[in-house]
């Protein structure tokens, strides 16, 4: 069943590693998808953009932005409008970390945290939902958290990634409400450690790894594909009733 026929979604970080993913189950459901990535990351999602076109289940574009500047959010969703016909989903993926002890982190990296993972997933909400409000017919909205945003770190060394992403969970919740009167559902998903270029330079440190999967009820990392389906869920029409919720992806990781 494809459950996103005739839907157009927007993805922000759309090829990365987990973006790359969420745009494809999107894609296979139906939905023509916008890769909304950097001018630097040209060349991937032009790639991932051939990668759906010739899969031949639906259009897709890509289209340029950056989300710590929310005119160019706006820009993009324009673009998207006008290349794919409209807007119905909007999913706030593009994010990043400055791996360091909190006692030496700089205002500098704080800032490159937060200015990505909230002050940017909040502004491309704000444009999608715009947008959405404009077409008057609602629409569904994801944000990525992570475990991270739920649970503090065993690790450490991620307290501006750990505040911003308990942020975007808080923010799910708030805009729900804002929002539910536009038929606009506000959910995020929360993933534990998927293998993507984020996370590539830890797992390079096996004990790293291995710490990870014994802190994990399932010894399991989440793959890519795992988290895209539950992103595909949220924004689909079996999710019509479901706002403000956070939906952890993490074998286990927070239930206890
Ligand atoms: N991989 C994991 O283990 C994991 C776990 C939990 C949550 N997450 C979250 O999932 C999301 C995607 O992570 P990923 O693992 O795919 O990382 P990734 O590094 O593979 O991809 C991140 C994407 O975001 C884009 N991006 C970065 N800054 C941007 C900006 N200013 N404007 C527009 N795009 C920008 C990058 O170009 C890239 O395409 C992030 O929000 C991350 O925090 C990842």
């Amino acid at each position: 069943m494809q459950d996103l026929e005739g839907k157009v979604a927007f993805v922000t970080g759309g090829s990365g590693g987990l973006g790359t993913a969420i745009a494809t189950a999107l894609a296979r459901q139906g939905a023509a998808v916008a890769v909304a990535d950097l001018p630097s990351r040209t060349s991937q999602v032009a790639a991932l953009v051939g990668q759906l076109q010739t899969s031949g289940q639906a259009e897709a574009a890509g289209v340029e932005l950056d989300v710590r500047a929310p005119a160019s959010i706006r820009a993009a969703v324009e673009d998207t409008v006008a290349r794919l016909g409209g807007l119905d989903i909007g999913v706030c993926n593009a994010g990043l970390n400055v791996r360091k002890p909190s006692l030496e982190v700089t205002e500098e990296d704080w800032d490159t945290v937060l200015d990505v993972n909230l002050r940017g997933v909040f502004f491309s909400a704000q444009s999608v939902a715009a947008k959405l409000v404009e077409q008057g017919r609602g629409g569904k909205i994801v944000l990525i958290a992570s475990i991270m945003g739920l649970v503090g770190s065993p690790f450490g060394h991620a307290a501006a990634y750990c505040a911003s992403k308990a942020g975007v969970v808080n923010l799910a919740r708030t805009l729900a409400v804002e929002w539910a009167n536009y038929r606009i559902n506000v959910n995020a998903v929360a993933p534990t450690y998927a293998p993507t270029p984020l996370t590539e330079g830890l797992f390079n440190d096996q004990s790293r790894l291995q710490a990870v999967l014994d802190r994990t009820p399932m010894a399991s990392l989440a793959s890519p594909e795992s988290i895209a389906d539950a992103v595909a869920f949220l924004a689909s029409p079996r999710a019509d009733m479901i706002t403000g919720v956070t939906l952890p992806v993490d074998c286990g990781w927070t239930a206890w």
